[in-house]
Order: structure tokens, then sequence, then C-alpha cells
């Protein structure tokens, strides 16, 4: 009797330890690590035992200038935003994972490009969390074509590839890995172990068939069941839907691909017929109230290769807690707090004893430091209860001795907040243009105190 071998695997960053330990090595998350189940590796350490090379057969080398190889086929989703986050379209074998939350629409995205795909390569939709009654009735919702569109309700691993062998879809979607599950391994469905050898399978499957997977993962914050985040070293390409339930605006980011450049972003609209592009979506983050409020600044961010125009929102407030908070919605918490050290101590303006709270509009995530000064000058503009001055937008970099940093593209930004009707943008010196864009004012900082003087 062989003891079944475990290991640990953090919920947090998908990273493998042999021992168990309150915090993850890798990632520094505490409490994430999960015991998982391993395969019965017995028959693999029998065969082995004795010698470094037991009885396999040597395996053969290959001179890389004798491997032939071709540029990756790529084939479209039918939907040019999805496209464009895969890299240019579905590469064949790659294991595409689309994370988010529940009810974001990874099932109607992923129905629609199979509607789309079907005349062209048949697909398999696998499904674990749904009844066929359900998906059958999504796609007439949808109103898309039904003829080609095959479906499976299983989620046994073993079985899904039985019938994928004996049907040979060009692509497989899986939704959910969750719900997958696998025979070699006693743990619950859901579990890391079950989530992780169900996607192993289907990875390897991908690999050897030359047939793409679409992985359907939903983000837990709970650690409980197993997120999409220990899958994302195995498989080609990450995406994750991000967007906020009140808005119908989704996002569509690649946060991995091997295929294609990170942090593109696919721009959708969710309409009563699913999903629908939006192939322009500069403004559609910005509100269109014409009132200036306080504690509100517009950005241009580059997310991906597109300028996106943001409004990010400040709300500071006197707190009456000893330790006041500070909250940052889809931005970073630790860099708003470095921002308001610096804003302290190079901008002379004290926020200790309030509370601020810092939003990007609209449930988008910026990821990149264009949106320092904004955010110190959104959080200013609360503070003094004094809107912006009207139509002006800000990006820039502020470093910790108060310098404002330039950052890539600024022309470009700047002549999309033009097109948009900004007349004012406050920006790093680095980015400002010869020749400002028609109708702006580029007031050119090199300091944060000249950023705030400029505010009058
Ligand atoms: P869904 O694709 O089921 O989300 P997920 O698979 O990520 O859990 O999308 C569900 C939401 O989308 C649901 O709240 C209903 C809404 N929806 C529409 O607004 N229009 C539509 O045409 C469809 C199919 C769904
Ligand atoms: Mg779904």
């Amino acid at each position: 009797e062989v003891k079944a071998k475990t290991a640990f695997v953090c919920t947090e960053c998908g990273a493998d330890s042999p021992k168990w330990a309150g915090q993850c090595d890798a990632c520094g998350a505490w409490n994430s690590l999960t015991e998982i189940t391993l395969e019965s590796k017995a028959a693999v350490t029998a065969s082995r035992r004795g010698s470094w090379a037991g009885k396999m057969d040597a395996p053969k080398i290959t001179a890389l200038k004798d491997v032939t190889h071709t540029e990756a086929s790529r084939v479209s989703t039918g939907i040019s935003e999805f496209d464009r986050v895969l890299g240019g379209g579905l590469v064949d074998g790659a294991v595409v994972l689309i994370g988010g939350d529940p009810g974001i629409g990874k099932s109607t995205l992923l129905l629609q490009s199979m509607a789309l795909m079907a005349p062209r390569m048949p697909g398999l939709y696998v499904t674990g969390e749904e009844s066929l009654g359900q998906i059958a009735g999504r796609a007439a919702r949808l109103g898309v074509p039904l003829d080609g569109l095959f479906a499976l309700s299983e989620t046994c691993v073993e079985r899904i590839l039985a019938q994928a062998i004996q049907e040979k879809p060009r692509f497989i979607i899986a939704d959910s890995i969750q719900t997958l599950w696998t025979e070699t391994l006693a743990a619950a469905p859901g579990s890391v172990g079950q989530v992780r050898e169900s996607a192993a399978r289907l990875v390897r499957y991908a690999k050897e068939t030359g047939t793409s997977v679409f992985l359907v993962g939903h983000v837990t914050k709970e650690g409980g069941i197993a997120g999409p985040r220990v899958l994302e070293h195995m498989v080609d390409a990450v995406l994750y839907f991000e967007g906020d339930s009140g808005s119908r605006f989704r996002l569509l980011r690649a946060f991995k691909n091997r295929f294609g450049a990170v942090n593109e972003l696919g721009v959708f609209a969710m309409g009563d017929k699913g999903l629908k592009e939006v192939p322009n979506p500069s403004a559609i983050f910005l509100s269109h109230t014409s009132t200036r409020q306080p504690g509100s600044c517009v950005l241009v961010t580059r997310e991906g290769t597109r300028p996106l125009l943001v409004e990010v929102q400040a709300l500071v407030d006197a707190s009456p807690l000893s330790n006041p908070r500070r909250v940052a919605v889809g931005l970073e918490g630790n860099r708003l707090a470095m921002l308001l050290a610096v804003l302290h101590r190079h901008g002379g303006v004290f926020t200790s004893d309030q509370d601020v709270f810092v939003n990007v509009v609209g449930g988008i995530r910026v990821q990149e430091t264009a949106a320092d000064l904004p955010v110190l000058l959104s959080v200013l503009s609360s503070l003094r209860n004094t809107p912006l001055p009207e139509k002006t937008l800000a990006f820039g970099e502020v470093g910790l001795s108060g310098e404002i940093r330039p950052v890539p593209n600024g022309e470009e930004r700047l002549k999309e907040a033009a097109t948009h009707g900004f007349k004012r943008a406050i920006v790093p010196r680095a980015n400002a243009p010869r020749t400002s864009p028609a109708g702006m004012e580029v007031i050119a900082v090199d300091r944060l105190a000249d950023a705030i003087e400029a505010l009058g």
C-alpha cells in the first residue's frame, strides 16, 4: 500500500511547496497554502528505482536548427476585440484561461464566438455548471444560428476526452474548470488538486492533438474554492474579464499571453443580445455630466495599444479613526499610501488625519503609473472641495522626491484627449510636445509643487 503523495499549492500565486507553511514563499500571501493529492507516483518510482535512468529508453536530443517550425496558425474568433486580446486570433493547440467574477459574461462571450466560428471550425461546449437547456436558451436569446453548435453536459475529464477523441472538435470550451474532476484523484471536484489535474489533462490533450481549449474559471476572493490563479502557469494565455456590475461595459484583459502582447484590452458592452464590441472605446468611461465635481480628475491611460480616457475620483474626509483609512479601488493600495506621503512631503498637503478613498470610475483597473498625478490632483481637489478647472486632464508618474516623470506615448494621449474636447493638460515636461494639439493648452510640470500651482 503506497500512501498517496501530497504537496501544497498556493491558491494566490499557484506556487508549489513540499511543506505546509503559514506564508507562501513565492508571493508572501498568508494562509494560502492548500494541500493537494498528487497522482500516484508508485508506478513511476518503481521503474526508476536503482539507477538514475532506470529502465527508460533514453530520450532523443534534437538540434534546434533541424526543427521545422511555422508561424502559429491563427483563426479568428469572429469577434475582433476578442481576437485582439488573443494576439490576433486563436492559435491551434493554445490553452486559454478566461477568468472573472460570476455573471460577468464569460459563458456569453464563448458561446457567441463558438457560433461565429462554427461554419469554419467546429467546437464543443462542455458544460458542468449549466444544463443543456440553459445553454440552448442562452444561444436562442443571443439570436445566434444554432447550426453546428454542439454541447456536452459532463464533468469527468476522462469522459470528456473520450468524446473529444471521437468527435475531434477543433476547440473545446470547458465551462467551468472548477466543476471538472479526474478519476485519478480521490479529492472532491472543485478542490485545488482536482482543478489543477483536470486542467493538466486538457493541456496535454491540447498539445498532443492541436485542439485549442478555453478554460473558464471563476475568480473567488475567498480561498476555499480553487481560483484560476493556480492555473496561470499551465496555460498559454490568461484573460481576465473586468467591469462594474452596475455598468454594461466589460473589459477583457490579457494578463499573460504566449502568443501576443500582455495588457492588451478588448472592450465590450453587454446588451440584451449579448456582448457587443466597442471598437472605439476611448471615452466610454467618462461620465457625461457637464457639472464639475470636486475630487474628480480625468486621465488618459494607455492600456494595451489604445489610449483610454478614465476618471479618477477621490473622497477625502476628516477621519474619526486614529489610523485613518486609505482605500483604493481600481488602483494599487500601497501606491496610494506612497503618493499621499509624497503629497505631504513635497506638496505640503497634509492628509494624515483624513480618510482617503480613491476610485477609478467604471470598474476598470489602471495598472500604470500615469495615474499617479491624477490621483493626487483628485485628492487635493476633494480636500479643498474645489473642482479642477474645466476640461482639464492630467497624467504622469510621481517620484518619491516629488518629481513628475514622463510616461510612454505622451503625444498620442494628448491627441486623444484633444479630440474629446479637453482644453488643458497637466503633464510631465518630457511628455509635452513641441506643438500642442489644436485647441489645447499643455502645462508642462517638473515637480509636484508645479502641478499644484497649475491648479491655481
Ligand atoms: P454569463 O455569460 O452567464 O456570465 P459568466 O459565465 O461569466 O458567469 O453572463 C451572465 C450575465 O449577463 C447575466 O447577468 C445576464 C447577462 N446577459 C445579458 O445581459 N444579455 C445577454 O444577452 C446574455 C446572454 C446575458
Ligand atoms: Mg458562466
